[in-house]
């Protein structure tokens, strides 16, 4: 894993849109895309670049399990909101957490994933090292799949909610095996309530407990860390 420390969030947003700008220039076609408030920074450095996305494909890690898409909590908003409406993509797949169907729908996620081979996969961490949704225990085999949220992630997602009841508590999500099979990835984490996990997924051992200890094992992974995050390393 190649790390990298920054100073400050700008300065984050530009090593994001430096990986992104080579991965385009190297001919990626699909971006696997993450939520949260840590890929913000990046999503606005790129959004104000020159870059085109218009011929190419994104898709999402994950979304909530009946939230409409017109929540501003959805991922489904967050994604037109922070990325397409600025940078539209030739076509932009989320999971439809609405879908009667939920298997289907996870079996369709899969198809489109197995179909548009992520060339560069973005992604954030939970407190407790989730990647997407994918939450400890998770099964490092795993495809797209329903998940349970845990307690701390229901938590840490409050703050965005008028309050805790409102969190959804359930989402659908890429699983681990699917964001291994990305070409090359990009992790970001930045402030001192990510510093432990992100201790534990580099220092740590690999281990289902641990959801990002498994890019140990991936030949092209970039940390983008600021220094409260790196502070435990
Ligand atoms: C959610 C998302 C993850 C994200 C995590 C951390 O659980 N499903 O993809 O990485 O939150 O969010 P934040 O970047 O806001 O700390």
């Amino acid at each position: 894993m190649q790390i990298e420390i920054v100073g400050s969030q700008k300065e984050a947003g530009q090593t994001g849109l430096k990986i992104f700008t080579e991965a385009i220039q190297n001919g990626a076609k699909v971006f696997g895309l993450a939520t949260g408030s840590t890929p913000i920074p990046i999503y606005e450095a790129i959004t104000a670049s020159k870059l085109d996305f218009t011929g190419l494909i994104s898709i999402n890690l994950d979304e909530y399990r009946n939230l409409a898409v017109e929540h501003p909590e959805s991922y489904h908003y967050f994604m037109n909101k922070n990325f397409f409406s600025k940078k539209p993509f030739a076509h932009s797949y989320l999971p439809n957490g609405l879908a009667a169907d939920i298997d289907a729908e996870l079996k369709k996620y899969d198809q489109i994933i197995a179909q548009n081979p992520i060339d560069l996969q973005i992604l954030g961490i939970g407190q407790n090292g989730h990647i997407g949704f994918n939450e400890p225990g998770t099964s490092f085999k795993s495809t797209s799949h329903l998940v349970s949220l845990t307690e701390n992630t229901i938590q840490a997602n409050s703050r965005f909610f008028a309050s805790i009841d409102q969190v959804p508590k359930q989402a659908l999500s890429m699983g681990i095996a699917s964001i291994m099979s990305a070409k090359k990835i990009l992790i970001a984490a930045f402030g001192i309530n990510k510093a432990q996990a992100v201790q534990a997924f580099i220092q740590g051992p690999v281990t289902e407990k641990v959801p990002a200890s498994i890019l140990q094992n991936h030949p092209n992974v970039t940390v983008l860390l600021d220094t409260a995050a790196a502070s435990l390393l």
